[in-house]
């Protein structure tokens, strides 16, 4: 495995394991678990080579999230995926990625509104401004996300479609399931900042989640299946709920009822400072 942190050995890098044949990207923030790792493998299955970046992008984080204390672990990381094959780690530092003067945004309206859009101000401005610049410097024959980040998902195929990224790249962005621990929590690397009693107890999250979808699915109103949602995580052990919405799986649209766009329910909820994310078919 090829570690680079500049873009000019990135270039020449990236052309020659495009002459081998299809070059998979898997773009990260690091502190990789078993959800990347589970990225990795299906991106191997499709493609010759894997690229991985490892970039903790500052413009996705508001100016009071947890930029400073997000895990960073480019050794062990290095290890996991020399371990799983993969070909390429772009590792780019601050200045790579932006350097002094930078003054480009990339905004997707829409998709980008509502849920984490509205939780979080200016977040998916963050995601698409460093995802078009990760496509346009990695070049990948396609691209794969995990589908915990549905909306995010969402959000960069807008990006793609409307800025003309796939093609001649990119042909093909991948959401690959939701990896998920035994009691059901997803996996994400903010799950490291849980004391003991806080993981135990953020497991209630995807219990209360099915629960709701069963409720929505056998003809409760869904107002009230997300009313009994956020009573259960607050009894549960959660502090607050950022929101538990059901939305269309492809517009972002808010949705009281099922309709023709297929539904998925939206949490997002906090256990003391730890903000964890979920979604589900309903
Ligand atoms: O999902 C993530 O880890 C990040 O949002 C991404 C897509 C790597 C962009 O920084």
């Amino acid at each position: 495995m090829q570690t680079v942190s500049q873009l000019v050995p990135l270039r020449s890098a990236v052309d020659a394991l495009k002459a081998d044949g299809l070059l998979a990207l898997v773009p990260t923030m690091g502190a990789l678990h078993e959800g990347h790792l589970t990225l990795v493998r299906e991106a191997r299955r499709q493609a010759a080579h894997v690229a991985v970046s490892i970039f903790v992008n500052p413009r996705q984080f508001g100016a009071n999230e947890d930029l400073g204390a997000y895990p960073r672990q480019l050794e062990r990381d290095s290890r996991l995926l020399e371990g799983e094959g993969v070909s390429l780690l772009w590792a780019p530092t601050a200045e790579a990625m932006y350097p002094a003067g930078y003054a480009t945004n990339v905004s997707v309206e829409g998709v980008s509104s509502g849920l984490c859009g509205d939780a979080r101000p200016g977040h998916f401005d963050g995601v698409a401004t460093v995802v078009c610049k990760l496509f346009n410097q990695v070049r990948p024959d396609l691209a794969l996300f995990g589908e915990k980040d549905w909306q995010q998902l969402a959000v960069i195929r807008r990006m793609a479609r409307d800025l003309d990224l796939t093609l001649p790249h990119v042909d093909r962005i991948i959401g690959v399931p939701t990896v998920r621990e035994a009691d059901g929590l997803a996996m994400s690397s903010r799950n490291a900042y849980l004391s003991a009693a806080q993981r135990a107890q953020a497991a209630c999250l995807p219990r209360a989640m099915q629960t709701a979808i069963a409720a929505m699915r056998a003809g409760t109103a869904y107002a009230a299946a997300l009313e009994a949602l956020q009573a259960e995580l607050l009894a549960g052990g959660f502090s607050s709920i950022d929101y538990a919405q059901v939305r269309g799986a492809d517009s972002i649209g808010l949705q009281d009822g099922p309709g023709e766009e297929p539904g998925r329910l939206f949490v997002a909820a906090r256990i003391g400072g730890t903000r964890l994310i979920d979604n589900m078919p309903v």
